[in-house]
């Protein structure tokens, strides 16, 4: 699995219309909320990528039965055979951190593998662990592994110190079998917690949101089964309409919401980019002249850390200088120096990537070095001239379902070489 090659020939002109998969980010959760009840669920729309099987077996591991079939996955675990994330079926993802509260709520005990997933910064679990503690959790950490244990959760005040997309995911999880009630403060929104508050909420879960960001949950004893439907990804949404933004390409996107992804039309309206709205469709018509912008990323409805690799390939298509401030981790930039190697002029000081633009980009080898880098470097093979091969690309598979075919149906010259 690791050693997969993209192989791009770049300057084909891109149009058509690609359909956009379920959200990543919103299955997988979902798949986590599973464990709160011993009834079947069953959903649809789940993107077949490698993050979701992984989380998948995990659940499988402590007692889950079902199958993942055509984008739909039944699950149910009636009974939990043990409380153990195994490192080795887990590291590659953040979906042990995931399973943690869940798996603590209903079971009284979780050992899960301390969570891996995209080298990009610090990614600590501080406020998931703090949270769980003041429910009543002792938890401790060993040789790889969170322990935790507890007799009973009950209800807390918890204010987030930061926004935290799976913080917020995890306790809320917790909260809704806890005793009692439960205020989360200062909590993410975006529309991936959205959608599992729907699914919590259909589970028979007593949530309610508050002022400032915050969820207010009443705590149940048992919680039932449920049929969800998983959101489209804004996040291959966005990749796919920074796609139509390069070259003369005209790309409509399908199963597209629009709302979700303002910030990236925002973005790209102020670039002059040409972009038609339709309920749930993007088109994006060919652009002359992409202007420089400056842009910094924030928790949603901000601009999405998740789309700042892809922006910056596109602004190296841009006339002037660009500027892109990382705000969520801070080490997010490993495919600029991959871009450099294409013939972009990118410098990056602190925590802002300075995109001298308009470059050409010509074929070479580079490597991808996490999974929305990996759609960035897809991206610049694109518009290089030439071939270009991108390594390491087992990376892309982890959150991009197809990601070679539907390039290659929109008419790109690509071929995936596994060995
Ligand atoms: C989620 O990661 C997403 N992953 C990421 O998507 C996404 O980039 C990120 O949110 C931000 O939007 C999933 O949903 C599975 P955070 P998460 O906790 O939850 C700090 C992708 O490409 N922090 O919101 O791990 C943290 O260090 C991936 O699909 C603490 O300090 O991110 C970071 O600086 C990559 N203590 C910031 O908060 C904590 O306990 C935001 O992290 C938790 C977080």
């Amino acid at each position: 699995m690791y050693d997969m090659k993209i192989v791009i020939n770049g300057r084909r002109r891109l149009s058509g219309t690609v359909k956009i998969s379920g959200a990543k980010n919103a299955a997988l959760p979902e798949l986590a909320a599973a464990i709160l009840s011993s009834d079947e669920f069953e959903f649809c729309g789940v993107p077949e990528v490698e993050d979701i099987k992984v989380m998948f077996e995990a659940l499988k591991n402590i007692g889950a039965k079902g199958e993942f079939i055509n984008n739909k996955i039944k699950i149910r675990i009636p009974s939990l055979k043990s409380g153990l994330v195994p490192k080795d079926i887990i590291e590659t993802s953040r979906a042990s951190i995931l399973i943690l509260g869940p798996l603590i709520a209903r079971n009284g005990y979780a050992k899960v593998s301390l969570p891996g997933g995209c080298p990009i910064g610090d990614r600590k679990i501080d406020f998931h662990l703090e949270g769980l503690k003041r429910m009543g959790a002792k938890i401790n950490i060993e040789d790889g592994y969170i322990i935790a244990k507890s007799d009973k959760l009950c209800g807390i005040e918890y204010t987030f110190p930061n926004k935290s997309v799976t913080g917020t995911e995890n306790l809320l999880m917790a909260a809704t079998l806890a005793e009692g009630e439960t205020f989360l403060g200062n909590c993410a929104l975006e529309p991936e917690i959205s959608d599992l508050i729907k699914l919590l909420s259909s589970m028979g879960a007593d949530i309610k949101q508050g002022e400032n960001n915050s969820l207010i949950i009443k705590g149940k004893t048992t919680l039932k089964g449920s049929i969800h439907k998983v959101i489209p990804d804004r996040i291959e949404m966005g990749t796919y309409i920074i796609a139509g933004c390069l070259l003369d390409n005209e790309i409509i996107v399908e199963n597209a919401i629009p709302e979700y992804i303002k910030s990236l039309l925002n973005v790209l309206e102020n670039m002059g980019v040409k972009i038609v709205i339709e309920k749930n469709r993007i088109k994006v018509n060919p652009t002359d002249n992409i202007f420089p912008i400056d842009v910094g990323t924030k928790p949603y409805p901000g601009f999405p850390t998740d789309l700042q690799a892809q922006l910056t390939t596109l602004l190296t298509q841009a006339n002037g200088i660009s500027r892109i401030k990382e705000n969520i981790f801070n080490r997010r930039f490993r495919h600029v120096y991959e871009l450099n190697k294409l013939g972009a002029n990118i410098e990056v000081k602190g925590n802002t990537a300075i995109i001298k633009g308009k470059t050409e980009l010509r074929g070479g080898v580079i490597k991808s070095t996490d999974l929305r880098a990996s759609a960035a470097l897809l991206l610049g093979g694109l518009i290089a001239d030439g071939e270009t091969v991108v390594g390491n690309s087992y990376q892309l598979f982890r959150g991009y379902e197809n990601m070679p075919e539907k390039l290659s149906q929109l008419g790109a010259d690509i071929k995936l070489i596994k060995r």
